[in-house]
């Protein structure tokens, strides 16, 4: 626990550049709220206190927030020094570092906020900056260094002029001060011209003038800098993100046939050397064992299981479905609101209905149960253990253990 260390995380703003009415912070990656990543790395850090800063649909944004995690309010949205304000307003009290981090930042990892917090301190700095090398920096603060390579200050692309919008290295907006420093300076800000709004980074032109030492740290992977403003930023980090996924579970020996066109819940779980094939969709709360095979275009949805050496196949759809080791679900098939026991066989096309148009209904497919292609199930019901149904058989009430079925609806046939 660093007891010296206060986190301010601004997630006040509007989501007005992504043109909607859920605020910004809650846009997903991966299945999770953007804050959520941000608030797990805050709380890698074990700092002494962390302080949110909400404002926009703040009753939304509070239901991300963990207990513990203290949030406060910006009444009204008038830049980030103003937010920054308000979070302060929280920490009365406290003596030591404050970490400033923005909720729309959510690819920063652990690592490069350690680095930057140990070279703040460790140099005895009062304003240290997380900066980064952009190809393309449009978008972002630039960085503005005097002849001495000293950072003298940071300008808006919205004020920049044409030689400043040149500068590569940008604000990540991650910034680190002497809380001191910050509390006796931020009021010296003066609203910007053009919005309107307190922007915390003429906090470093001011200090820089004062004299006090300033500096930067540069980020190793600029892509960890990437801010979301946009729908497409969205996409972006969405996909940087997955990637980072992928290559956690890749190491972890899953095989991903194309990392680039699998799809992975941030939550989700799956065990050694099961095979992942392409343009495969696996959502929240899904668990796979080991030894499976899942895909090509398999869609697994919320609350399913696969335990190991599950076959779930080519056009596979699940949700709410827990399927037995070695069971086949080979293709072309809907499996909702079931339960699978173990080696199953499901032929190819069966579908469970499990909506009656009111309530979603159970199904339970015992262990050693055959069912052959085009069955239709129709929840609720129960076909007991090594029970056969024939090809295109509809079922609509239980079928005993041990028995043969077929037809519209399946009646049965013999015993096996
Ligand atoms: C900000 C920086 C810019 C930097 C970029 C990095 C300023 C003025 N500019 O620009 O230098 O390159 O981030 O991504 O800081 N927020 C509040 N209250 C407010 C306004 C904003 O809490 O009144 C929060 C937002 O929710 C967001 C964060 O502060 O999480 C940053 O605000 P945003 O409007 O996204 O700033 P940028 O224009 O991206
Ligand atoms: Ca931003």
């Amino acid at each position: 626990m660093k007891n010296d260390i206060a986190v301010i995380i601004l997630a006040a703003g509007k989501s007005t550049r992504m043109k909607s009415d859920l605020p910004k912070v809650l846009h997903s990656l991966c299945g999770r709220p953007m804050l959520g990543y941000v608030l797990d790395l805050v709380a890698a850090l074990k700092p002494g206190k962390v302080v949110t800063v909400l404002g926009y649909r703040q009753e939304l944004v509070r239901k991300v927030i963990p207990s513990g995690v203290k949030a406060c309010i910006q009444k009204r949205l008038l830049g980030t020094a103003d937010a920054v304000k308000s979070g302060l307003a929280a920490l009365k009290g406290f003596k030591g570092t404050v970490l400033v981090l923005y909720g729309d930042n959510p690819l920063l990892k652990k690592g490069s906020l350690k680095k930057l917090l140990d070279y703040h301190i460790k140099n005895n700095v009062d304003a240290t900056l997380l900066t980064a090398q952009l190809k393309k920096p449009a978008g972002y603060g630039r960085i503005i260094r005097d002849k001495c390579f000293n950072i003298c200050g940071i300008v808006e692309e919205k004020d920049a002029d044409e030689v400043q919008k040149d500068i590569k290295e940008i604000n990540t907006g991650i910034m680190v001060f002497k809380k001191e420093i910050l509390e006796r300076n931020l009021g010296r800000i003066r609203a910007n011209n053009l919005k309107k709004e307190y922007y915390l980074t003429d906090l470093i032109g001011i200090l820089a003038k004062k004299g006090c030492l300033v500096d930067g740290v540069k980020l190793e992977d600029p892509r960890e800098a990437l801010g979301v403003n946009s729908r497409a930023e969205l996409a972006k980090a969405n996909s940087l993100m997955q990637q980072r996924i992928n290559e956690k579970f890749m190491q972890e020996g899953v095989t991903i046939v194309d990392p680039s066109t699998t799809f992975i819940n941030f939550d989700a779980r799956i065990g050694r050397d099961t095979v992942i094939y392409p343009f495969t969709v696996i959502e929240r709360g899904v668990k796979i064992g080991k030894r499976c095979s899942v895909g090509p275009f398999a869609h697994l949805r919320e609350a399913v299981e696969l335990k190991d050496e599950v076959t779930a196949g080519n056009f596979i759809e699940m949700v709410r479905a827990k399927i037995g080791a070695k069971t086949f679900v080979k293709h072309f098939s809907y499996i909702g609101d079931s339960s699978v026991g173990s080696c199953v066989n499901v032929g190819a096309g069966t579908v469970t209905a499990n909506f009656d148009g009111l309530h979603k209904n159970n199904t339970v497919i015992q262990d050693r149960v055959n069912i052959g292609s085009d069955t239709i199930i129709v929840a609720p019901v129960k076909i007991g253990r090594r029970a056969v149904t024939g090809a295109g058989s509809v079922v609509i009430k239980n079928i005993p253990e041990s028995t043969v079925v077929a037809g519209v609806p399946a009646r049965v046939l013999r015993k096996r």
